[in-house]
């Protein structure tokens, strides 16, 4: 992302800066209500499963570009096949959408680490009342955002993100910590027992096409894959360092964190509603977690406290390296200073993201395709755009430089010992399972008149058979 490409000091350092790209607000946040709406123990196993094919195949497959290419996203496409440099330029879009509303969630965060500092554990404990009012609240959750933001990026701008890297390279492991034991009591809470079953029972009735588009989604989301920010942290890597090695170990991390942020929530909702949450979307973690807190009693305003400073700091430094790439990627391609630069991606996402946070105040009623604004970009991006791009990435590396230069470039530091699984699933399994995929997400759009048509041809009650693993 510097102008002299400079390397991570050995495997350790790559390992963390990797790390620390993927652990933040998607493990915490995300990952705990998605499993909650999916059906929990089915959209675990899908998950688990993705991850450790796909999500494996496609990261190795990011960085091992970077490290072949030396080159970020735009550069690295191009360099690979002036034809596919679209699939670059795609990849640096998304962290531009993403970084609004993650800027929005990082304000929510504030908010929520000054409430209980401030001693408001309890008020901000009522069953999700105090959470919509503050959502709704326009002006009051807008300043939290525009805060956020412009932490963000005055880091980005003065360039100290090294010194934020270090604190929450140490932080990183005390949160890991912290959310075991979070975890724990959630899990004694009162019929926690409920909640611990469905997060981990599978239940294949609840299995459709959407499961695995949502767990795919944020296995991307979670991963920093398909947007181009692995092939960058790639082009830093030494050669020495085991690119296999260095996946396997993010994946441990990155799930890791996830599995534990699930059992912290879902086990709480089910003792304090009885239910699973399957409306509650991105506000669960808002909800749930206060109650948590103030129901360990006097310690659980400390606990709260340090809990939110924590993901505070992995939600900054994946923000901050969100707004790096973007910020790089128009310095590089329209020769502008960075500080023009950091303007004009601040501004912009001002804008983008007010429109994510007045869409639960003033804008209440206007959604796009059925959802909200913050809703509907976390949709498009995950959803849409990174499968997208992930489908390229494959063909890219299945017909124009063919799998084996992947598999030399790894291969420089040591054995590849999950050749023939990264082999299929690149070639066959990813591919086809995107577009199978994102074909379902546009026939769940377009439910109602596909099952018409389709039961004049084979009945309504096998339309219906159908249609049922299509939408949930
Ligand atoms: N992986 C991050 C998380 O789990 C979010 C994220 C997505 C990200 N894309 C990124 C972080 C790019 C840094 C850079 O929260």
């Amino acid at each position: 992302m510097s102008d002299n490409r400079s390397s991570f000091s050995g495997k350790i350092g790559f390992v963390l800066a990797a790390a620390g790209s993927a652990v933040g607000l998607g493990n915490i946040w995300r990952f705990p209500y998605l499993a909650a709406k999916y059906g929990g123990g089915i959209f675990l196993l899908v998950y688990l499963i993705l991850s450790l094919t796909f999500g494996f195949a496609l990261m190795v497959t990011e960085i091992a570009i970077g490290r072949k290419t030396g080159l970020s996203t735009v550069g690295a496409f191009q360099k690979l096949n002036k034809k596919f440099s679209f699939v670059g330029y795609l990849g640096a879009i998304v962290p531009a959408l993403i970084l609004p509303y993650y800027s929005v969630i990082g304000g929510w965060v504030m908010k929520y680490l000054v409430v209980f500092a401030s001693g408001g554990a309890e008020s901000s404990a009522d069953g999700g009342g105090f959470f919509s009012e503050f959502i709704s609240s326009n002006l009051g959750a807008a300043v939290w955002f525009f805060v956020f933001l412009a932490v963000t990026a005055l880091i980005v701008l003065f360039g100290v993100e090294k010194g934020i890297e270090k604190v929450s390279k140490m932080m990183m492991p005390v949160l890991a910590i912290l959310a075991v034991g979070v975890a724990v009591y959630s899990c004694t809470l009162p019929n926690a027992v409920e909640g611990i079953k469905y997060y981990f029972i599978p239940d294949f009735d609840a299995f459709s096409f959407n499961t695995v588009l949502a767990a795919m989604g944020q296995m991307f989301y979670s991963m920093s894959l398909a947007m181009g920010i692995m092939i960058t942290y790639g082009s830093y890597m030494k050669k020495d360092v085991s690119i296999e090695a260095s996946v396997s170990q993010i994946e441990i991390f990155d799930t890791g964190i996830a599995f534990v942020a699930g059992l912290m929530v879902i086990p709480a909702v089910f003792s304090f509603t009885g239910a699973a949450p399957v409306k509650a979307g991105p506000s669960l973690m808002f909800i749930s977690l206060p109650q948590v807190f103030v129901d360990m009693g006097a310690v659980g305003t400390f606990v709260g406290t340090l809990f939110f400073l924590l993901v505070l700091f992995a939600a900054l430094t994946s923000s901050i390296s969100l707004m790096e790439t973007v910020v790089s990627v128009i310095c590089d391609k329209i020769k502008i200073s960075r500080q023009l630069s950091c303007l004009i991606v601040f501004v912009f996402s001002v804008l983008l993201g007010l429109v994510s946070c007045f869409g639960y105040g003033i804008w209440e009623d206007v959604t796009v395709l059925g959802m909200q604004f913050l809703d509907f970009f976390d949709f498009f991006t995950n959803s849409i755009l990174m499968p997208i791009i992930a489908f390229f990435t494959c063909i890219v590396v299945t017909f124009v430089i063919k799998t084996k230069a992947i598999e030399d470039e790894v291969e420089i530091s040591g054995k590849f010992k999950k050749k023939r699984l990264f082999r299929v699933v690149i070639k066959y399994i990813a591919p086809i399972c995107i577009i199978l995929i994102l074909f379902s997400s546009i026939v769940a759009v377009y439910s109602e008149p596909i099952t018409n048509g389709l039961s004049k041809l084979i009945g309504y009650d096998n339309a219906e058979l159908i249609m049922k693993y299509f939408v949930v």
